[in-house]
């Protein structure tokens, strides 16, 4: 059946629907608690309309006016919201989870499935913690605690996903003892089984002692990944002590294997005191179109890449990092870290195998600057 609503809709409403979904898109606005140890209490309002109540274990439902279902946990705390239709957008704001903790197979408290343009805002998670406690031998989740973005095989279009002004203080993943890695304590972001491009910007979100094992704040496989104004302090995991970042996918091109390879751009962030048990003490990229501006990063630590660790060769641009600060990083300099393009590497920040080394001929200049010319 036609839709004639879409003719009502603003115009600014209506290209920025288009840019992002089908333009009678259904807007959905959440705001959720779970606090100190509590359990869920919340509500969601499509385009204004009357609030669902969505409250403790086992409440579920479509959301009215939506394709959206939702379903709390039996823990009473984790909730999943899953989408239908790329109609729908839906944001959470002014969303808090504080003191909880759950063991190691239940769901992140907010996991977020199959959605088109979704957003987090204004939120925050504090003291969470996810142990290692696996009661009656049940399957462990692979993500971290807190939030998990999951691409559906509805998704054939690109998709986008914002996180917007969210504060995560303290969340702690137990290192896992049961070979299972989890990914991302703040955020664990994944294509999954979408066939369409993944797009992630987070802006001007807080990430302060947070670890996981992969990725301690935020974990994407094969998504585009934009961090910009946000700040990560005190993170750890076992690789990327802030981000992991990989690109997984496989594309036969004529036959020959290739990876589609995914950008990863980081912008006017603050990365201190990060540390990885391997590899990328602040940042790890596992196959990555890398671009770092405007940047600081301050005392990683790793047994390689103290800073940044780039598993690839092939993932350095010279000119795509641009602008940063790097300091206590790495004290044996490479090619990758040498004077230019406004770069002040008082240490070596950008770490890769040591094949890489040679990327650049020329050598890597440390050097005092050159002593003034003789006077007279
Ligand atoms: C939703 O919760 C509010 C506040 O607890 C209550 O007043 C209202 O009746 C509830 N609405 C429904 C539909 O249950
Ligand atoms: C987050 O808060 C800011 C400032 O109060 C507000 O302008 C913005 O609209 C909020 N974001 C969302 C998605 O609600
Ligand atoms: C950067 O993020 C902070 C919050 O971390 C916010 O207060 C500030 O307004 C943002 N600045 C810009 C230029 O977006
Ligand atoms: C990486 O991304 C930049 C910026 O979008 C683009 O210009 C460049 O061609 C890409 N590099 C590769 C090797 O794909």
């Amino acid at each position: 059946m036609a839709n004639t609503m879409q003719c009502t809709l603003p115009v600014l409403m209506a290209l920025l629907a288009v840019a992002l979904v089908h333009p009678s898109a259904a807007k959905t606005v959440c705001t959720l608690s779970a606090v100190a140890g509590v359990v869920l209490t919340g509500t969601c309002s499509t385009n204004g309309g009357a609030p669902t109540n969505i409250t403790g274990a086992g409440s579920s439902g479509v959301l009215p006016g939506t394709t959206i279902t939702y379903s709390v946990n039996a823990n009473a705390r984790a909730s999943r919201f899953v989408c239908a239709s790329n109609n729908d957008v839906l944001t959470f704001t002014a969303s808090v989870w504080s003191d909880q903790t759950f063991n190691i197979c239940e769901p992140s408290l907010l996991e977020i499935v199959g959605c088109s343009g979704a957003t987090v805002a204004n939120s925050t998670f504090t003291g969470i913690t996810r142990n290692i406690a696996q009661p009656g031998g049940c399957a462990p989740s692979k993500y971290g605690p807190c939030i998990a973005v999951l691409g559906g095989n509805r998704q054939t279009g690109n998709w986008w996903f914002f996180s917007t002004s969210n504060t995560f203080t303290s969340v702690i993943t137990d290192l896992s003892t049961t070979g299972v890695t989890r990914r991302g304590g703040a955020f664990a972001l994944d294509r999954a089984e979408s066939g369409g491009k993944m797009n992630v910007l987070v802006v001007g979100s807080t990430f302060t002692s947070v670890s996981c094992d992969s990725g301690g704040s935020i974990s994407a496989t094969d998504a585009d990944l934009t961090v910009r104004n946000s700040t990560c302090t005190s993170n750890l995991a076992v690789n990327g002590g802030c981000i992991h970042f990989q690109s997984l996918q496989k594309d036969f091109l004529d036959g020959i294997l290739t990876y589609a390879i995914r950008k990863i751009s980081l912008e006017r962030s603050t990365f201190t005191t990060g540390t990885a048990n391997n590899q990328g003490g602040l940042v790890a990229v596992y196959r990555g179109n890398v671009s770092i501006s405007g940047s600081t990063f301050t005392q990683g630590e790793a047994r390689e890449g103290q800073c940044v660790w780039l598993n690839e060769c092939a993932d350095y641009t010279e000119d795509q990092i641009v602008g940063n600060t790097w300091t206590e990083c790495s004290t044996t300099f490479t090619t990758w870290c040498r004077a230019n393009n406004g770069n002040v590497w008082t240490s070596c920040g950008v770490e890769g195998p040591p094949q890489c080394s040679t990327q650049f001929p020329s050598p890597p200049s440390p050097s005092p600057s050159p002593s003034p010319p003789p006077l007279g």
